[in-house]
């Protein structure tokens, strides 16, 4: 069965287009990418049409993570009908995908890191007013629940 994955955080241009380049790249890996599609946006408008922030995409370029061609665009409603999985970096963007939820829609809305495996931190801290160590974090955390996301997508098509 095709399934469809959309992380969501304030801009687009740190934390979910980093989420949407790892769990691609483990999608690839595992030769999946024709079953499981892959997008992210954000709450936020400020940055719609930017490519990430040069900090976040020098820190995935160097684990091998390329999101250079990735652009910022805002969540809409409409994702709704697409998406089946719509995970959020913090509280916040929880907060705010809750409020544009349609009624009925049958999908999961929930913290992208409730599928870490190895930490048991729920929220991606927001990188853009720190320094260059966040953005590994980042993508320490991200590599962790992208691991057990992928692993609870299988299963359910088990
Ligand atoms: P992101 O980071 O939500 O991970 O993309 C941010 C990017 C921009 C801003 C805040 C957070 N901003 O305030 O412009």
């Amino acid at each position: 069965m095709r399934r469809a994955v959309l992380f969501v955080c304030l801009g687009n241009i740190c934390r979910s287009p980093t989420a949407q380049a790892v769990f691609q790249h483990k999608v690839k890996l595992r030769g999946l990418a024709d079953r499981i599609v892959v997008d992210s946006a954000g709450t936020g408008d400020w940055h719609v049409g930017s490519p990430p922030d040069r900090r976040a995409l020098a820190a995935a370029r160097s684990r091998g993570y390329d999101m250079s061609d990735l652009r910022a665009r805002q969540v809409s409603v409409r994702d709704f009908m697409h998406f089946d999985y719509i995970l959020a970096m913090d509280n916040a963007n929880l907060r705010d995908l809750e409020s544009l939820r349609p009624v009925g829609y049958g999908g999961e809305v929930d913290l992208f890191l409730r599928y870490c495996k190895a930490t048991g931190v729920l929220e991606v801290p927001d990188p853009y007013y720190g320094g260059e160590s966040g953005f590994e974090s980042v993508l320490d955390l991200i590599e962790d629940a992208s691991e057990g996301l992928l692993e609870r997508i299988l299963d359910a098509q088990a």
